[in-house]
C-alpha cells in the first residue's frame, strides 16, 4: 500500500547494528521520502541512541498502525521474523527484511503470500550487504545464458579468514573483532559453518535459476576446522582460502549449490577481496564472467541496502520472480564431482569419506591429507556426521563434472 505522496511510513522490527546503520543512513538520505515511526524491540532496558518515544515491545503497535505502510524487519530470531513478515504481507503492508535464514527456509511460503495479498516483500539486503546483486540477478541476468553465480557472501568469515592470513591473528581473537565490529551474527558459527552463506546462496538461487531449493540439500562446510596445516598448505602451494558459495550448471537443464572452503589462485577475482568485503562473479555464456565487489556486512553498508529496497518500493517495485514464470526452471542436483582437499587426523574419520579418485596423499602421525576427485552426494549424505569429525574441506577450481550429468 503506497499513501498518496509515495510515503513510506515505517515500523521497523529491531535495532540492532543494522537497524541502527539505517537509521543513520535514512538521516542523510535527502531523496527517500521515507520515516520511522516505530521501532518494535525485544528488550526495552537496553540503553538505545533515540528517544524512548520511538520504542515499543509491543508488535501490534506496527502492524495494527494504518498509517504504517512498510514494515522494514531486522531481527535475529528467523522463525520470529517468518511470523512478523507474514502478518505484514496479511495486513496489507510491503516489507523489507534482511533476514536470509527465515528467506531460505520460507522463500515458497513468502512467494505464495505476496501473491494472495499483492503486499511486496524486498531483500537485497539479506545477502552480500551492500552489493545490489538479488536485483541485478532479477532483472538483469537470462536465465539461459546464466551459467554460474560464484562467490564470497559472508563478510565475517573473510575477515576472519583475512586476519589469519594477512595478520597472523589467531581465529579465536579474529572471530571476537568481528563480532565486535558488528559483522558477525548473534550466533559466530552461523557464519563460520558456511550456514549464512548456503542461506544467502538459496535466495541467489531463486532469483538467478528460478529454483527453490531446500537449504538441507546443499552441501555446507566451514572454516571453523581450519587449522595451521591447512594455511601451510595453502601458503606453500600459492592459494588463498577463502569460504565460497557457488550456484553452477552442470549441464543446461541441471544446477548444483554447495558452500565450502577454496583454494583460491591469485587468477581469480576472488584472491584480492579481503575482510568484510564480499565478491561475486557472474557467468554468462555469451558475457563470460562479470565481478560485483563491495562491503558485505557492517551498519552502514547493510543498512544502505535496506534503504535501496524501501526507495525502490517507494516507486512501487517489486519481484516478479521472473524466471519462475518465463523459464524452464534447471533441476538441483548434487551428482556431480568436486576435486577436494581433505585434511584428518585419524584414519576413522577418513574412512567415511568415499572418494572416486586420489590424486595426492601424505600421512603423517600429526598432519594427513588427501587431493581427490569425490562426489557431492556423498559428501551431503555424511553433511552432519563431518560437523563432527575432526576434518578440514576445501574446494579447486578444477570442475570435476560427473560425467552422468553431461549431455
Ligand atoms: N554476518 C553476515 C556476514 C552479515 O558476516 O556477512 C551480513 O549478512
Amino acid at each position: 500500500m503506497i499513501n498518496k505522496n509515495n510515503k513510506q511510513i515505517i515500523g521497523l522490527f529491531g535495532f540492532g547494528v543494522v537497524g541502527e546503520g539505517l537509521f543513520h543512513v535514512l538521516k542523510h538520505s535527502h531523496t527517500t521520502n521515507a520515516t520511522i515511526k516505530k521501532i518494535c524491540i525485544l528488550d526495552p532496558k537496553k540503553e538505545r541512541s533515540l528517544s524512548k518515544d520511538y520504542f515499543t515491545i509491543e508488535a501490534a503497535d506496527i502492524l495494527d498502525d494504518k498509517e504504517i505502510n512498510l514494515v522494514v524487519e531486522l531481527i535475529n530470531d528467523s522463525e520470529d521474523a517468518f511470523h512478523i513478515v507474514s502478518q505484514a504481507l496479511r495486513k496489507g503492508k510491503s516489507v523489507v527484511s534482511g533476514n536470509k535464514k527465515m528467506l531460505a527456509a520460507h522463500l515458497p511460503e513468502l512467494i505464495q503470500l505476496q501473491k494472495e495479498t499483492g503486499a511486496a516483500l524486498l531483500y537485497d539486503a539479506s545477502a552480500c550487504g551492500s552489493i545490489p546483486v538479488i536485483r541485478n540477478l532479477e532483472e538483469y541476468y537470462d536465465n539461459d545464458l546464466l551459467l554460474s553465480i560464484t562467490g564470497i557472501l559472508n563478510g565475517s568469515s573473510n575477515f576472519v579468514l583475512s586476519k589469519i592470513f594477512n595478520e597472523k591473528k589467531s581465529y579465536p581473537e579474529s572471530v571476537k573483532e568481528a563480532q565486535r565490529l558488528g559483522f558477525a551474527e548473534a550466533d559466530p558459527s552461523l557464519d563460520m559453518g558456511g550456514w549464512d552463506s548456503l542461506y544467502k546462496l538459496v535466495i541467489l538461487a531463486v532469483h538467478g535459476f528460478g529454483a527453490l531449493v531446500n537449504p538441507d540439500d546443499v552441501f555446507v562446510s566451514g572454516i571453523a576446522n581450519l587449522q595451521a596445516n591447512d594455511i601451510r598448505f595453502a601458503r606453500e602451494k600459492g592459494y588463498r582460502l577463502k569460504l565460497v558459495a557457488q550456484a553452477t550448471k552442470v549441464n543446461g537443464k541441471r544446477f548444483n549449490l554447495m558452500v565450502m572452503p577454496k583454494m583460491v589462485t591469485e587468477d581469480e577475482y576472488i584472491y584480492n577481496v579481503e575482510n568484510e568485503y564480499n565478491g561475486v562473479i557472474i557467468e554468462g555464456s555469451f558475457y563470460e564472467k562479470q565481478f560485483m565487489f563491495g562491503k558485505g556486512a557492517g551498519g552502514h553498508p547493510t543498512g544502505s541496502s535496506v534503504l535501496s529496497d524501501i526507495t525502490a518500493r517507494m516507486h512501487g517495485y517489486r519481484y516478479e520472480y521472473k524466471k519462475r514464470k518465463y523459464f524452464s526452471i534447471p533441476e538441483h542436483t548434487n551428482d556431480v564431482k568436486v576435486k577436494v582437499y581433505l585434511r584428518f587426523k585419524n584414519l576413522l574419520d577418513f574412512s567415511h569419506f568415499e572418494f572416486e579418485e586420489i590424486e595426492e596423499k601424505l600421512s603423517g602421525r600429526e598432519y594427513s591429507y588427501v587431493i581427490g576427485s569425490i562426489k557431492l552426494s556423498n559428501l551431503i549424505h555424511i553433511r552432519k556426521l563431518i560437523q563432527t569429525l575432526d576434518v578440514f574441506l576445501a574446494f579447486f577450481e578444477e570442475p570435476a563434472v560427473n560425467e552422468s550429468a553431461i549431455t
